[in-house]
């Protein structure tokens, strides 16, 4: 029968990379508590309806990209491609804006989209984000672009550039949309058939387009269609940011993927990742995204970065901590007659605080002393049938190749002892 693997664009988080893994998820929580997120998990599944809604009709994402179903009572559901439209949703379903306002939450997790699996670009994939909800003000557009700049500086990741633009208000939009009819509609005919379509339904949407990219450079600014509000609004956020050091360069072309955002829209791009993986993490501010999905007004404003994307670059950098040691002693026992006597060995030396393995395996001993060597132990504990006879262990430090016998009832002290011989030596 042929093995079954992983299915295409999904992998596997294996044990050695889940101490990188959990070092970037700590890192990313400290940034949002520090600046008074709360943790916030939404179902992975959501009604169609609401990344239709959110993410919008016309976007690669929607018309492409998701993983949706009929369920067995017939209704259609989707796993989330991104974690907005479910935050926000879930914030408002449970009113969480009355008590806070604004509402700030972070969450990480899991996104799917069917996508062309490639280096950096996964069908599941999984993002840390965050969400500040019920207000609307510059400095909060500054203080999560701030956000999101100290968290890959957390990281030790350089080589980064924060990339900024104003897609304005829905009356700006309007506007930059019906310029971008007026352009596109002569030259229809060069057009890529997505971009035909994008130009009916949804005309904001033809600047993603990558296949018509020379034709899209020559596409006008959404600059020359913001009020003057809209304008002073991006200035103040520009303003704000100036005051932090991070370098802020302005792009008129970029307008993100997704169709919630209004004013701010940002990504952080690394050099090191190319074309359309370029970005590490974006966001910006989405007003429009409460009502669109049949909930009291309510502005908010967030971004969400990859975690793969960010753990492939902080890996080539080295940035990285070495992961602390996930067991300091390995008890063994040399044949099943000591399973008992190396268990409540075991125990105790957990009740004393250490990291234990216990090995009751049919291998022989030297095999055992291998296999605790690259699990990065300091000691084996070893009760054989003199030992277990005697109340007894042997205490084999494996660095210095040294052996001492104890009663088990003072192995503690002995154990700790080759931890510390262990950890003063370089
Ligand atoms: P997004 O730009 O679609 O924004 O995704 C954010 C990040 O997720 C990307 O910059 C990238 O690092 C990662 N990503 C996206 N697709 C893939 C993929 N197929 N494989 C690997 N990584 C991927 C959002 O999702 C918005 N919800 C961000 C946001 C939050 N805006 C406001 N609040």
């Amino acid at each position: 029968m042929q093995p079954i693997p992983a299915v295409r664009g999904t992998h596997d988080l294996l044990p050695d990379v889940s101490g990188a893994w959990a070092w970037l998820h700590a890192a990313h929580a400290r940034v949002a508590e520090a600046h008074g997120y709360r943790l916030i998990d939404t179902p992975i599944l959501e009604h169609t309806e609401l990344f239709e809604r959110a993410v919008g009709a016309g976007t690669d994402v929607v018309d492409k990209e998701m993983f949706t179903f009929v369920d067995r009572g017939g209704r259609s559901v989707t796993l989330r491609p991104e974690g907005t439209a479910g935050a926000v949703r879930a914030v408002l379903e449970h009113s969480l804006t009355q008590a806070h306002r604004p509402i700030r939450v972070h969450y990480a997790g899991p996104m799917f989209r069917y996508d062309r699996p490639q280096k950096g670009r996964q069908r599941q994939f999984s993002q840390v984000g965050v969400e500040c909800m019920g207000e609307r003000s510059p400095y909060l557009d500054a203080e999560v672009v701030e956000m999101a700049w100290r968290f890959v500086e957390a990281l030790g990741i350089t080589g980064v550039s924060l990339q900024l633009n104003s897609l304005g208000d829905a009356a700006d939009r309007a506007r930059y949309r019906g310029a971008l009819v007026e352009h596109f509609t002569p030259m229809r005919d060069r057009l890529c058939a997505d971009c035909r379509r994008r130009l009916e339904l949804n005309p904001l949407r033809l600047l993603d387009c990558k296949r018509d990219a020379e034709l899209m450079a020559e596409a006008p600014l959404i600059a020359d269609s913001l009020s003057a509000e809209s304008t002073r609004y991006v200035d103040t956020v520009i303003a704000a940011l100036g005051a932090t050091a991070i370098p802020v360069t302005r792009n008129p072309r970029l307008v993100r993927g997704l169709d919630y955002y209004a004013h701010t829209a940002f990504e952080i791009w690394h050099v090191s990742l190319e074309g359309a993986q370029n970005a590490l993490g974006g966001g910006g501010r989405y007003d429009g995204l409460a009502a669109v999905l049949g909930y009291p007004e309510t502005p908010g404003v967030g971004y969400a970065f990859g975690v793969e994307r960010l753990l492939l670059v902080a890996t080539s950098l080295g940035t990285i901590p070495a992961v602390a040691p996930v067991c300091h002693a390995v008890v063994c026992s040399v044949a099943e007659a000591q399973g008992q006597a190396a268990a409540a060995a075991a125990r105790l030396l957990r009740e004393a605080g250490l990291l234990i393995v216990t090995d009751a395996g049919d291998r022989r001993l030297p095999r055992k002393i291998a296999a605790a060597d690259r699990l990065g132990a300091a000691a084996v504990v070893i009760l054989g049938e003199d030992e277990a006879a005697q109340g007894a262990a042997t205490v084999r430090d494996l660095r210095r190749r040294t052996e001492v016998r104890t009663p088990v009832d003072g192995l503690v002290p002995v154990v700790a002892a080759v931890l510390a011989a262990n950890l003063s030596e370089p």
